[in-house]
């Protein structure tokens, strides 16, 4: 946390006003907290209000995106034509894809099939098919505020196994954000999302989770899904975190692709699904920013 501020001073959240009247019986908080042990957020991880409304128009264009990509996907068509969608749909609304070049990753968006956990290519290569299950996964970057969701699609007849599997993972992600409230830590919502999954005999992926998000694409703090209740960072009014939990029909193990060094597989090969939404903590409860 940044230096004790002087009671007079304006405050550090931009609204203008003293400290004394805005953020400091806040700070006082979040300090008895981290008296008491727990992880606490900066200043940094806490959006002013201008900073809200601008990842809110960049979350606008990232459900757009997606909506757009759930009017058009279907069987037979080439992975690689949802790239092409979401780039132009991006940019045509101002926005850029924050994957493209994102730490050398080469695609606008992440299409994950079946047994893919996530960060698939849209490659040329891939024909979408009759009994996928498929993540597509965006992120817009807009006058510097990004956004990040991601939806599950089911192509064509799929099994009613699959089905179940994608059903889930949309209720573990609802059962997060019910959890999740200011003054709450993640881990209320790790833990609801873990039990979810377990009480359906599914398993929650480990090593990958989810992010703060509005200023940078990945911003601390990192979200993992099989964390407890009243442990890790705390929650405060003002952060803006993803729920994105991976939940596998069969064990939790995952690798990465040895050549590309980006595409997630499950161990045993069996299927994955992943929902994500963007979520702003609020004085009495929870936005959802993007979807
Ligand atoms: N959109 C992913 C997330 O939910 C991140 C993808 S990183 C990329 O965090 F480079 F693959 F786009
Ligand atoms: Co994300």
């Amino acid at each position: 946390m940044a230096a004790k501020m002087g009671r007079n001073d304006p405050c550090w959240c931009g609204s203008g006003r003293k400290y004394k009247t805005c953020h400091a019986a806040f700070d006082d908080k979040i300090a008895r907290f981290a008296q008491q042990g727990h992880k606490v957020p900066g200043h940094e991880l806490i959006k002013t209000a201008d900073q809200i409304a601008g990842i809110k128009e960049s979350a606008k264009i990232n459900i757009a995106v997606l909506d757009y990509v759930a009017e058009h996907i279907h069987e037979g068509m080439k992975a690689s034509e949802i790239d092409s969608m979401v780039y132009r749909q991006t940019t045509a609304m101002g926005g850029y894809p924050a994957p493209l070049n994102y730490e050398g990753y080469p695609y606008s968006v992440c299409t994950s099939f079946n047994s893919q956990v996530c960060h698939g290519f849209p490659s040329e290569d891939v024909i979408i098919k009759s009994g996928d299950i498929v993540n597509v996964d965006c992120s817009t970057i807009l006058n510097g505020y990004f956004s990040d969701s991601s939806r599950m699609f089911c192509i064509g007849e799929v099994s009613p196994q699959k089905k179940r599997l994608v059903k889930v993972a949309k209720e573990c992600m609802e059962e997060g954000l019910a959890a999740m409230k200011p003054w709450g830590f993640l881990g209320d919502l790790g833990q609801a999302v873990n039990d979810h999954a377990k009480k359906n005999g599914y398993t929650v992926v480990r090593e990958i989770g989810g992010h703060g998000v509005g200023l940078e694409f990945h911003e601390d703090p990192w979200v993992g899904y099989t964390t407890k209740q009243g442990t890790e960072m705390l929650l405060v009014p003002g952060m803006i975190i993803t729920i994105e939990p991976m939940v596998n029909m069969g064990k939790a193990d995952i690798f990465v692709d040895e050549v590309n060094k980006w595409e997630v597989y499950t161990e045993d090969g069996k299927p994955s699904a992943q929902w994500e939404i963007m979520v702003l903590v609020t004085e009495d409860g929870t936005e959802v920013l993007s979807w």
